[in-house]
């Protein structure tokens, strides 16, 4: 298991560069098996879930060169079978190579995970989905035979804007007889850079990052080249870091109207910001933070995957703060961890109320997810004294090189093997 040692009450100083979006990468690479010939990657973020995307590919017999931060992908002689559950259940994303292989051979066979810690985590969406486009899906002990004797275009309404149906009904979609209507479609920037990729490929989609996405079927996909944009959640992340402790902290590579709503809720609350064409700089936190409330929401509202760092900034606020979780139905297992370091939080149903400004002190804490270690991260380096957080894996999933980048700005950041 791996651990994270911090010495927190440092500031910190200097640049932190973004990189390539984990949330698109973990739905690019089970795309690239759609194109005939080959799919070039770059910006492709180096993190575990990149790696165990990779490790399904070559199972798959695809050919896959990975050099630095760019994957090669080339499906020319790949073999459709079965997904063990030893690859599938490494990530929930695994789910993309349902739609991908059901575009492409009319046949997916996947063994799927059940619910991860944040939520149930249905995918009857996506079934749905694949099952309005002509398909039949079998669940045999948790293995999903989705097959379809032809894939034929339709009219599909999403009860939920889901990021994840969104995208896989795009990828069955791609290659299917027709034309396919995605209404309540969800607008998230990574279906906009999966759509791109896919057109890059050759196919025919309009209206990505609306409501209502329009797929015409195309015969062949080709070779293509694309770039993954850069990462909201961790740039979001680094910008409370630096609003918590920068003096200052400039996050480089960003596209600051991906993360809109954060940067309003700063400004609110009275945190100094500069912000350039593809940069954050957190300039100061002097005055004394005015407490606020957020309530998360599809984008472009308050991203569910920043509400659990953004608490750790509400309790240095003056005041009391509320935070509303309306996408996931157990995203608070953070709080218990916070309050261990002295955070003064209660939560009722789906919401905690923040009473601040309160000194954290430095704990043993577990991280349960990604984003709650990311919220330890962010407590770790404001307490006072030491923090170790457990079960860091969770963390590398989705940060590339979170040691390196905050070694760099001054803090003191060690991870090990125990
Ligand atoms: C994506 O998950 C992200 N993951 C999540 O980020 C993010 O929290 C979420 O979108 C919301 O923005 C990836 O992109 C890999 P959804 P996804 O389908 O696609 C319900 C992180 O920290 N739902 O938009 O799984 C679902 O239970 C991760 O990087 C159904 O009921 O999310 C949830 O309540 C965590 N049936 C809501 O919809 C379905 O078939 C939104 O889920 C699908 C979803």
């Amino acid at each position: 298991m791996k651990v994270i040692e911090i010495e927190g009450n440092r500031k910190l100083e200097g640049t932190i560069r973004i990189s390539g979006a984990k949330n698109a990468t973990v739905a690019l690479i089970p795309a690239a098996i759609l194109t005939d010939e080959e799919a070039t990657i770059c910006n492709v973020p180096e993190i575990t879930d990149t790696d165990a995307l990779c490790d399904i590919l070559k199972e798959l017999n695809v050919k896959v060169n990975r050099s630095t931060e760019s994957v090669v992908i080339n499906p020319r002689e790949m073999i459709n079978k079965e997904i063990e559950e030893q690859f599938s259940k490494k990530l929930r994303a695994s789910y993309y190579f349902m739609g991908a292989l059901l575009g492409k051979y009319k046949k997916a066979e996947m063994y799927f995970p059940g619910g991860c810690s944040i939520g149930a985590r249905p995918i009857d969406l996506h079934l749905k989905g694949f099952e309005a486009l002509g398909a039949t899906v079998r669940n045999e002990n948790n293995k999903y035979i989705v097959e379809a004797k032809e894939l034929k275009g339709a009219n599909i309404y999403l009860d939920i804007a889901s990021v994840g149906a969104t995208i896989n009904i795009m990828l069955a979609a791609v290659k299917a007889k027709g034309t396919t209507i995605i209404d309540n479609a969800a607008k998230e920037p990574e279906i906009v850079n999966v759509a791109t990729f896919l057109n890059n490929m050759g196919a025919n989609i309009t209206g990505a990052g609306t409501s209502t996405i329009k797929i015409k079927g195309v015969e062949h996909l080709h070779q293509c080249f694309h770039e993954v944009i850069p990462d909201r959640i961790e740039a979001g992340t680094y910008i409370i870091i630096g609003a918590l402790c920068g003096h200052p902290l400039k996050v480089d590579n960003v596209i600051p109207e991906h993360v809109d709503s954060l940067l309003s809720k700063l400004e609110e609350m009275r945190i100094g910001l500069e912000i350039g064409a593809d940069y954050v700089t957190i300039i100061d936190n002097n005055e004394k933070l005015v407490a606020t409330n957020i309530k998360t929401a599809v984008y472009p509202g308050f991203p569910t995957d920043l509400q659990q760092p953004f608490t750790v900034l509400l309790t240095q606020a003056n005041g009391k703060s509320k935070v509303t979780e309306t996408i996931w139905e157990n995203r608070f297992m953070h709080i218990p961890y916070l309050k261990a370091l002295g955070a003064n939080i209660e939560v009722k149903n789906q919401t905690a109320t923040i009473i601040g400004p309160t000194p954290l002190k430095g704990e043993e804490v577990i991280a349960t997810d990604l984003r709650a270690g990311a919220a330890m991260v962010a407590a770790a380096l404001i307490a006072e004294g030491k923090t170790t957080i457990t079960n860091a894996e969770h963390i590398l999933r989705g940060y590339e090189q979170i040691v390196e980048k905050l070694t760099a700005v001054g803090a003191k950041i060690t991870i090990k093997e125990i």
